[in-house]
């Protein structure tokens, strides 16, 4: 193949990759069409390796075989075995290796160009700085960062927000002091002791900047990373030159962007109070959440749980993050299939932030095959509570806790929540009295129309499932 049909060939795969970006990320805009567009991300993603490895830069295939092999042999594993309530730190490990991969190609890029200073046919040596500066200073920070909210959310170091004076203003510091030597280079790209230094700026930068965010706030965080990997990469493509790979980190860039505004909104938290608020620092000071604790509830069996459900009309699940722990999804379909076949109405309630990443339960639930169509979002369930006999919370906590609408002094008040109090009878499903994530009392505990019913979720599922079947 001649070198121009080849360079056509790439291009045309390019084109076709990027498009199946863009048609991918507008799939995923709806739980009907997610599947489809992560389908066609997934096509885009094998065009655009099967376009590289055309590339006329290419010499030799023997280490990218390698790579491969051993790539395949790390991500399959991780594909096939890990549970998705893991799926929040294995995002932050990828992009730690995402980020990692396009430091190390703004290194050689960096050693590469100024071995050619001078010769002719390059790119401007300014702009050409800017481009790897920007990639080798955002991919160095968001190594360190991902694998910092890792080992947070595996439980490697503790995920309690860590704090210590003068921290955000230190960490403010250090941020613009590697950006100077950003600017530095940029003036004078020879300068590689200054290059290195910026390097271990980012990396420093990157471990203290996730510190003092709480375990529980890391999706939101991951969400940033993944924009500044997906900014690195589209850097990475300006300096090597690579056109699916400045639209891929573009679209990256932005998407993850958006995604950790809209995650901090549905919390009715400010971005700027997720990065540098230390947010869980006090979870045992909050809303006076002891004294609340000695307050009688009504605990029920499933037998009695069993006999409300069977005898109501309509029924709203509210799945939550104690949906996931428990992997509940399957048993809830099963009892929701049941009530149907006795006549009741069945609906999903899914709250934007329930669980712990965007569309947690969306996915839980697809997984179970429940319809599409028994799936609503917050503004279309919430005037159904108050004509609906029962809503059986489902593991979940914050989301319904009715304290965000009436107590301006608790954290979460702002969030929008699912209106369960306003359900005729309310199970909830929990294995004990402890708060949610942020660390709050629950008032519809103690409402005379609340039926505790303890226990892990799908163990009291199942139970329900059993003595609904024998009324
Ligand atoms: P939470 O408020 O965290 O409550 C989950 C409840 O599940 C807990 O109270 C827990 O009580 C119960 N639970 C845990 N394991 C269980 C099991 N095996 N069986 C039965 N119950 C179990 O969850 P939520 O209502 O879904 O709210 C999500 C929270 O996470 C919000 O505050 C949100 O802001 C935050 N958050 C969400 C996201 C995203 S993007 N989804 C990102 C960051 C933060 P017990 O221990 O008593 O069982």
């Amino acid at each position: 193949m001649t070198d121009t049909a080849r360079q056509t060939l790439v291009q045309i795969a390019y084109l076709v990759a990027s498009a199946c970006f863009l048609l991918g990320l507008r799939g995923l805009t709806s739980p009907r069409t997610a599947r489809r567009g992560m389908g066609l991300a997934a096509a885009g993603m094998v065009l655009a390796v099967i376009g590289t490895l055309l590339h006329h830069d290419i010499v030799s295939y023997q280490w990218i075989a390698i790579g491969i092999v051993v790539g395949a042999a790390v991500g399959a594993p991780m594909a096939i075995f890990m549970p998705m309530t893991a799926v929040p730190q294995r995002t932050a490990i990828s992009h730690a290796f995402g980020a990692l991969a396009v430091t190390l190609v703004g290194v050689a890029e960096y050693y590469l160009f100024t071995h050619r200073l001078g010769e002719t046919g390059q790119m401007n040596e300014h702009v050409r700085m800017v481009a790897i500066g920007f990639e080798v200073f955002f991919g160095s920070l968001t190594i360190t960062g991902s694998i910092m909210a890792f080992a947070k959310l595996q439980g490697l170091i503790p995920g309690k927000p860590m704090t210590y004076p003068f921290q955000n203003v230190a960490n403010i510091a250090l941020f613009l002091a590697g950006f100077a030597m950003f600017i530095y280079l940029i003036i004078d790209p020879t300068q590689s002791t200054v290059f290195y230094m910026m390097i271990g700026a980012a990396v420093l930068f990157g471990v203290l900047f996730v510190m003092p965010i709480g375990g529980a706030d890391m999706p939101v965080v991951i969400s940033l990373l993944n924009s500044y990997a997906g900014l690195a990469a589209a850097a990475t493509g300006f300096a090597i030159d690579n056109t699916v790979l400045i639209v891929a980190g573009a679209l990256d860039g932005a998407s993850g962007f958006i995604l950790s505004i809209l995650m901090s909104k549905a919390m009715n938290r400010s971005f700027r109070n997720v990065l540098f608020g230390a947010f869980g620092s006090q979870p045992n000071a909050v809303s006076g959440a002891g004294a609340k604790e000695q307050r009688p509830v009504k605990s029920v069996t499933a037998e009695d749980a069993a006999s409300v459900l069977a005898y109501s009309k309509s029924v709203i699940f509210v799945p939550g993050y104690g949906l996931a722990v428990a992997q509940a999804q399957h048993t809830v379909r099963e009892l929701a299939d049941l009530l149907k076949s006795r006549g009741i109405s069945v609906k999903y309630a899914v709250h934007p932030v329930a669980g712990r990443m965007p569309g947690h339960m969306n996915v839980l639930l697809a997984e179970a095959n429940v319809p599409y169509d028994e799936l609503y979002d917050l503004d279309q369930i919430n005037p159904e509570f108050e004509h609906t006999d029962v809503a059986v919370v489902v593991g979940a906590n914050d989301v319904t806790n009715p304290a965000a609408r009436t107590d301006n002094k608790s954290p979460i008040f702002g969030m929008p929540i699912l209106n369960v109090d306003k359900a005729q009878a309310v199970i909830f499903m929990k294995r004990s009295m402890a708060a949610g994530f942020a660390g709050v009392d629950n008032e519809l505990f103690y409402l005379d129309k609340t039926l505790m019913l303890f226990g892990d979720a799908k163990k009291s599922m199942q139970a329900l499932v059993t003595e609904v079947k024998a009324i």
